[in-house]
Order: C-alpha cells, then sequence, then structure tokens
C-alpha cells in the first residue's frame, strides 16, 4: 500500500500532501518531482504550514524520486518504476505548469503529455486510483451559466492556453479510465487563495502575480529615491490619487477558494473514488462568486495612492495604463464572466466539512495585505 504525488512543491500540492501526512496512516508516500532539493523543498513547503497538526513521525513516510513531467516515462528507471508502482492505491496528479498568458508549446509539453505520461505510469499500478488536479477554468470561454462538474466542452472556445491544456488532460484522463476500466477522481479548483502569509521562499498564490504586474507598473511611475510603499501611503494621506482606467467589466464576478479548504475538501472527496471504468468531477469551488468590484475595492486598500475606473475601453491611455493593458489584459478578459460552478457531487463527497468563509473584502484585504507585507519586507 502506498501514495505517489506530483507536484508536492506547489502552493496547493504541498497542502494537500501535509493534509495526507495528517491522516492516521503508516502508507508511505513517494513525491515525484525535480531537482536536487526536492526532498529539501517539499518537506521547507509542508513543514512551515502549522495546520493540520502532523502526527509524530509523518514525514517518516516520505520518499523521493527524481522525475519530470515533460519527459516520456518521467524519466524513471526501470528499477523506479517498478518501485513507485508496487502497491500503488493512489496516484495524485497535482504538478502542472499554470503560466496563464504563456507560450502554448511549453503548457501543452507539461500539462498534457506530462499528464499522459503520469497515466502511463499509472498503468503499471493496476489497483491504483488516479486523483488528477484539473481546473474550473476548463470551462474556458463559457461566460454564463451554470457549469455542472460533467460538463466538458470545448465548444466556448479558451481565454489561454493553459485552460485548453488542462481541459485536453482531462480528456486524456476519462478516455484512460474508460479504456483501462480504471478509477479516476478530477478535481477541479478555482483560482485559489489564502490570507496567511507566505514565506517569500516558498511558492506563492497567484493573487502575488497580479500584484507584481500593478507594482512593476508602478515603479517605472514613481519617483526612484523613495520607496513605493512610501510614495503611495503619503499619497494617500494627502488625499491625492492615481486615477487608472483598467479595461474590464466591473459587473464580472469569478470564483476563488480557499487553498487550506481546497486541499481538505480534496482529501475528504478522495475517500469517495468511483467505480471502476467511470471518472467522478468535482467542483472544488467558493459557494459564493466574488466579484471583480470587490476585488478592485481591497487593491485599493494595499494602494491607497490609486483610485482604479473599470471601463469598457481606454481612450488614449497614460504610458501606465498601457503598461497595466499589456500585462494584465488575460487577467481582466476573466472579468466578462458571470458563471457560477454547481458543487452537489463536491457537498455529497466531503460530507460534514464546513463550507469556506466568505471571500469579501476584509477577506481579499488581507490576502493582498499579507502579499504587501511580505514583498515590501
Ligand atoms: N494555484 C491555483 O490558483 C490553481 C487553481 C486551479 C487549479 N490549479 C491546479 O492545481 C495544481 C497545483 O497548482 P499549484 O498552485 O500547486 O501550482 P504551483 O505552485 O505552480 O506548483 C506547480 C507544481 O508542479 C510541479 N511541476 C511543474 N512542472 C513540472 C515538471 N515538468 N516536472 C515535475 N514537476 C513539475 C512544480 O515543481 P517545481 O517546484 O519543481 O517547479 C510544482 O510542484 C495544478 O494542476 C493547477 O493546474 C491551481
Amino acid at each position: 500500500m502506498s501514495i505517489l504525488f506530483t507536484g508536492a512543491t506547489g502552493f496547493l500540492g504541498s497542502r494537500v500532501l501535509r493534509q495526507l501526512l495528517s491522516q492516521d496512516s503508516d502508507e508511505p508516500v513517494t513525491v515525484l518531482g525535480r531537482g536536487e532539493r526536492l526532498r529539501a523543498r517539499t518537506e521547507a513547503a509542508v513543514t512551515w504550514l502549522d495546520a493540520p497538526r502532523l502526527p509524530d513521525g509523518a514525514l517518516g513516510r516520505l520518499r523521493f524520486v527524481s522525475g519530470d513531467l515533460t519527459v516520456p516515462g518521467l524519466g524513471l528507471s526501470n528499477d523506479d518504476r517498478t518501485r513507485v508502482t508496487d502497491g500503488l492505491t493512489q496516484l495524485w496528479h497535482c504538478a502542472a505548469l499554470l503560466n496563464q498568458q504563456g507560450d502554448p508549446i511549453p503548457l501543452h509539453t507539461s500539462n498534457v503529455l506530462g499528464t499522459r505520461h503520469v497515466l502511463d505510469l499509472a498503468d503499471a499500478a493496476p489497483d491504483a486510483a488516479f486523483l488528477h488536479i484539473s481546473t474550473a477554468y476548463v470551462a474556458g470561454g463559457r461566460r454564463t451559466g451554470h457549469v455542472l462538474e460533467d460538463d466538458l466542452s470545448e465548444a466556448h472556445g479558451f481565454q489561454t492556453s493553459y485552460e485548453e491544456s488542462k481541459y485536453t488532460a482531462e480528456r486524456l484522463v476519462h478516455a484512460w479510465a474508460h479504456r483501462g476500466g480504471r478509477r479516476a477522481m478530477i478535481l477541479r479548483p478555482s483560482l485559489l487563495v489564502t490570507d496567511r502569509p507566505v514565506p517569500q521562499h516558498l511558492p506563492g498564490q497567484p493573487l502575488d502575480v497580479l500584484l507584481r504586474l500593478i507594482d512593476s507598473g508602478l515603479r517605472t511611475r514613481v519617483a526612484r529615491s523613495r520607496s513605493l510603499t512610501r510614495y503611495l501611503t503619503a499619497a494617500g494621506l494627502r488625499g491625492e490619487t492615481l486615477a487608472l482606467r483598467v479595461r474590464a467589466d466591473s459587473d464580472g464576478e469569478g470564483n476563488a477558494v480557499q487553498v487550506e479548504y481546497a486541499a481538505r475538501a480534496m482529501v475528504h472527496a478522495a475517500a469517495h473514488i468511483p467505480a471502476p471504468g467511470t471518472v467522478r468531477t468535482l467542483h472544488v469551488t467558493h459557494p459564493q462568486n466574488t466579484s471583480v468590484g470587490t476585488l478592485v475595492r481591497a487593491l485599493g486598500t494595499r494602494y491607497p495612492g490609486i483610485s482604479v475606473h473599470l471601463v469598457p475601453e481606454v481612450p488614449n491611455p497614460t504610458p501606465l495604463e498601457s503598461l497595466i493593458a499589456q500585462q494584465a489584459d488575460v487577467l481582466m478578459g476573466f472579468s466578462t464572466q458571470r458563471r457560477t460552478y454547481d458543487r452537489t457531487g463536491l457537498l455529497q463527497a466531503v460530507g460534514d466539512l464546513p463550507d469556506p468563509e466568505p471571500i469579501d473584502h476584509a477577506y481579499l484585504a488581507r490576502a493582498l495585505g499579507t502579499a504587501a507585507a511580505l514583498q515590501s519586507a
């Protein structure tokens, strides 16, 4: 009896792994990942968290094997392959490339071919259930309606190559399970957030990417001799604001969910793997969407010197507005969405796990504030 886990060094993966290690079990967990420091990076990512509590000796359950998604056979030797598949009961495939604005080829190589390579490995472990971490964004360009957990369609196209790569990977999982009579669960989180400060050397949340885009734009605008934070705070205290127009739909909404909840829900759900030959898909989403307006107001607490105006078009953009448009256009494209996500299967699978707290102005202000505090540290 053993578990194999990809993506353990990631923002989500490290929290799912911690949940698995917190269970009362002595089942070995083999982490498959890249680089010579795989053990050190995995242990650092898992141990800085203080919840859930790890039983004594939990880290002793960990084993490590060097492997790369992009390499056929994951780059495993025959011996490694036998070792990691022998007695395997669960294979968690959490690793992926998450670049939203990225070149389609590396995304395809990591997320589609990478999933193919992990499924090939699972062929050698006939009793293992496959837990595939996908994304609620496989719904792609669909803007409205209630997305069901079994929905998987390319009819609306995709906003990014990342979405398309995750969609195609889900298709591979379905084909593999049906062809081989295998058991598989697909877990689709929405945008993952946390209000807990993450140490700088560990993988941060996707909101950090948004903040970095805004910060880099602002740094080109503010006086070089003063820090960005001091400039903006002083401007805010003086009541001055820098008006910034951003092309986005102010009525748009998206789904964000706490990473801590997502990791807990996934491990609860893993107790409900379906029968052989079937795939069960669960939306690991928040019960309520978050409006773009709420996100923008929360950004306002981090940047008191800026007033952001969401507008349909930005005529005669300032240099700063052009920069933001160039760098954040894909992100702002998500503001056109209104769709909601069905969670019926998730709620059945997680039983009495309480729903996450609201992602409201206060929560987002904390989430953005902790990122800010760390960046300026
Ligand atoms: N973060 C979100 O908001 C979000 C939302 C929805 C769905 N998801 C899905 O959740 C899963 C985990 O995301 P995350 O937030 O943990 O991402 P992350 O922080 O970017 O971590 C990605 C993980 O994948 C590993 N990886 C990437 N390329 C690899 C390769 N070629 N070979 C081996 N390992 C590789 C990384 O290893 P290294 O440390 O070596 O780079 C890391 O462990 C992904 O499947 C993602 O699509 C995430």
